[in-house]
């Protein structure tokens, strides 16, 4: 990986963080991002340390839920990089009660899904210019019961976090498929996987409560690490083995290795794609427009 540069979002904690490790150590320049300075801080000073990067490692803000937040870190990635090999679409999480991000979109599917949306959009040009570029988003075994409700994407007609949760995952294994359809492999590869359980900061008690907060507890001493979590991650960033491949959900988790999964029904439907993709282009473009 030395000479690339590789853009982790949501890595902090968990996942993402130890992604940026691994990566790190392999020799790619890593951006990893934070929304709180307070978290970023540490966390950059714990990817240095275990990666032993020192410079490679640089930290910028990124806050998902805000359009303004995701153009300012586009720019700076923009303006501080020449090359952009690798985007990792990792941040996301589940809230028990419905939120908003700024623009006023559904906290679950802004986040999760139409911020790094928008955020690929805004970074594709140059992940074009540094072909063969890889983006993969962490996805879930949670899109498997994920469905799309067209006709209320924003759950504002009755919310259930898990039921957001696991559309907004359906959401990423559809936006990798149809990004995988739109570009040459040659060109840029897509993939998304589904990490395992992880015992990371998902579902902490500043997101959720009740049976939620209750069944991730349960589930605790039973999840692999955020080491292990960040395996697949790593692997199609980094492995020869990704070449040219694309469309792929891939699984790890406790199996070793990291294994290609037929996603659900749904996430293959290239209808469902097509039309995913074109709500969060008019969802783009409305906001922009109210803004400007
Ligand atoms: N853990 C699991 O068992 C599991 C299973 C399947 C899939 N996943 C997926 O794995 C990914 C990583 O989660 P994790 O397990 O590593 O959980 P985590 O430890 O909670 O990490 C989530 C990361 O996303 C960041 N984030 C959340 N909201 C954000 C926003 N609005 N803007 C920018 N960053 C934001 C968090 O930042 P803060 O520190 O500021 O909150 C944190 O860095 C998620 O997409 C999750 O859906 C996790």
């Amino acid at each position: 990986m030395t000479g690339k540069v590789v853009v982790i979002t949501g890595s902090n904690a968990g996942i993402g963080r130890e992604a940026a490790v691994a990566l790190a150590r392999r020799g790619a320049t890593v951006v990893i991002t934070s929304r709180s300075e307070l978290r970023g801080g540490p966390a950059r000073e714990y990817v240095r340390r275990h990666s032993r990067a020192g410079d490679r490692i640089v930290l910028l803000d990124l806050d998902l839920a805000s359009f303004a937040s995701i153009e300012a870190f586009a720019a700076q990635v923009l303006d501080r990089f020449d090359r952009l090999d690798v985007l990792i679409n990792n941040a996301g999480g589940v809230l028990s009660d419905r939120r908003e991000t700024r623009e006023g979109f559904e906290m679950t599917f802004g986040v999760n899904h139409l911020g790094h949306f928008y955020l690929t959009q805004l970074l594709l040009d140059r992940l074009l210019a540094s072909a063969p570029a890889r983006v993969i988003t962490t996805a879930s075994i949670a899109h498997r019961t994920g469905t799309m409700l067209w006709t209320d994407l924003e759950r504002s007609g009755g919310y259930v976090g898990t039921d957001a949760y696991c559309q907004s995952k359906l959401a990423n294994v559809l936006f990798t498929l149809e990004l995988a359809r739109q570009f040459d492999p040659a060109a840029l590869t897509a993939n998304c996987c589904h990490p395992g359980a992880v015992r990371s900061g998902f579902a902490s008690a500043e997101d959720t409560r009740g049976f939620e907060r209750f069944i991730v507890a349960l589930g605790r001493p039973f999840m692999v690490s955020p080491r292990r979590g960040a395996k697949p991650l790593v692997v199609l960033a980094a492995s020869p083995r990704f070449e040219g491949v694309s469309g792929g959900y891939w699984v790890g988790g406790y199996v070793p290795g990291v294994h290609r999964h037929r996603p659900s029904r749904q996430a293959r439907d290239p209808e469902a794609g097509a039309r995913l993709w074109s709500i969060s282009e008019q969802y783009i473009e409305q906001t922009l427009r109210k803004g400007t």
